[in-house]
């Protein structure tokens, strides 16, 4: 059977692209393979309500969108028998791995009973986990929030899906009442680790080398997953890889407009002007965010309102190229 999670000859952690719904969405995911750096990506959630048709569900999902990066599916939802129907849906496309949401905050999800609010119940958590991994031939993996209100139940949610056969957990160290606040608690991640048998992803606040290191080594996780931190640097893999192979890596200003390039070129015609002004908006916030010399900026490129993409982008971009340069 192929290894999961296989670290690379030099030591490199396997580095897993975190799904981010609303933010990491495929025009983000296509231009992140562009740069690359990282082995695997997964789909924000799919949510599979108690009415879905998973047929038609299913036709969200292409595993082949950033060919040949591996894309797993991420499923959000707590209707046992719907799950499994859908997981079944997916592996026909051939998807490398499904991953089972538990850790969704948002309210119109965690009403429902999915999402992060299989936190509260393990026992619901774990038939959820175990009927899709007896659905499929392929991969199960659960991703996994602290816990609900608080970490009472942690041992309990990890053991729950280690016990319903997945083959890794991915764990956000906050619980969903942190939402984004406080720092990630690693050490939950060495607990984690010190408790399951099945490999374990740390994830959460890694924004640069030495936070990817200094997670490995505080928690010794298997492998990394990063969200924030690709949006704000997308060289950030590259730059993890670069540490574990000695071969410097350089990004150029030009790596950075062949990442517009590939985000530009997806987003679909259909869309609004406003919209793709504002989802251009978004990325670019987190690209000043991660620049000492952009950060003043940020407000005014943010609240400026711009007759169209090209006038945003002659705006921002000049900006962007300046502040870039200064550090690369
Ligand atoms: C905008 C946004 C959307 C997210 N959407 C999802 C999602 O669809 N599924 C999921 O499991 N986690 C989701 N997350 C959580 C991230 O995958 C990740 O666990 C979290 O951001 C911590 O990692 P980071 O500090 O590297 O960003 C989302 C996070 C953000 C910021």
């Amino acid at each position: 059977m192929k290894t999961l999670l296989p670290k690379n000859s030099d030591g490199c952690p396997y580095l897993l692209l975190a799904p981010m719904e609303g933010v990491g969405d495929r025009n983000f995911r296509r231009a992140m393979a562009s740069v690359g750096g990282f082995d695997e990506a997964v789909t924000e959630f799919l949510r599979v309500p108690s009415n879905a048709h998973v047929v038609s569900l299913a036709k969200h999902y292409d595993p082949y969108e950033i060919a040949p990066f591996p894309l797993a599916a991420q499923l959000m939802g707590s209707d046992i028998e719907l799950m499994a129907a859908m997981a079944r849906e997916i592996e026909k496309k051939h998807a490398p791995r499904i991953d089972l949401n538990c850790g969704c905050p948002s309210n119109t999800v965690t009403g429902r009973g999915a999402g992060s609010s299989l936190l509260k119940d393990p026992n619901l958590l774990h038939q959820v986990a175990k009927a899709l991994v007896k659905a499929v031939s392929i991969p199960v993996s659960v991703k996994l929030r602290s816990g609900f209100d608080d970490t009472s139940l942690f041992k309990e949610n990890l053991l729950a899906a280690q016990e319903s056969g997945a083959s890794f957990i991915t764990l956000h160290p906050r619980t969903k009442a942190d939402g984004y606040g406080p720092p990630a608690k690693w050490e939950l991640i060495a607990e984690a680790k010190a408790l399951l048998r099945i490999p374990v992803v740390g994830n959460g606040d890694i924004l640069n080398v030495s936070d990817a290191l200094k997670m490995l080594q505080t928690t010794s996780c298997d492998a990394l997953m990063i969200g924030r931190g690709s949006v704000i640097n997308p060289f950030i893999f590259h730059q993890i890889r670069a540490h574990f192979s000695g071969r410097p890596f350089k990004p150029k200003w030009s790596d950075l407009l062949g990442y517009f390039d590939a985000y530009i070129k997806d987003i679909p015609e259909i869309i609004p002007e406003r919209t793709r002004v504002n989802k251009m908006k978004q990325l670019m916030g987190f690209l000043f965010k991660g620049n000492e010399h952009l950060l003043a900026l940020r407000q005014t490129m943010l609240t400026t309102t711009y007759q169209d993409l090209g006038a945003f982008m002659d705006t921002a971009m000049p900006l962007l190229e300046k502040g870039w340069k200064a550090v690369l």
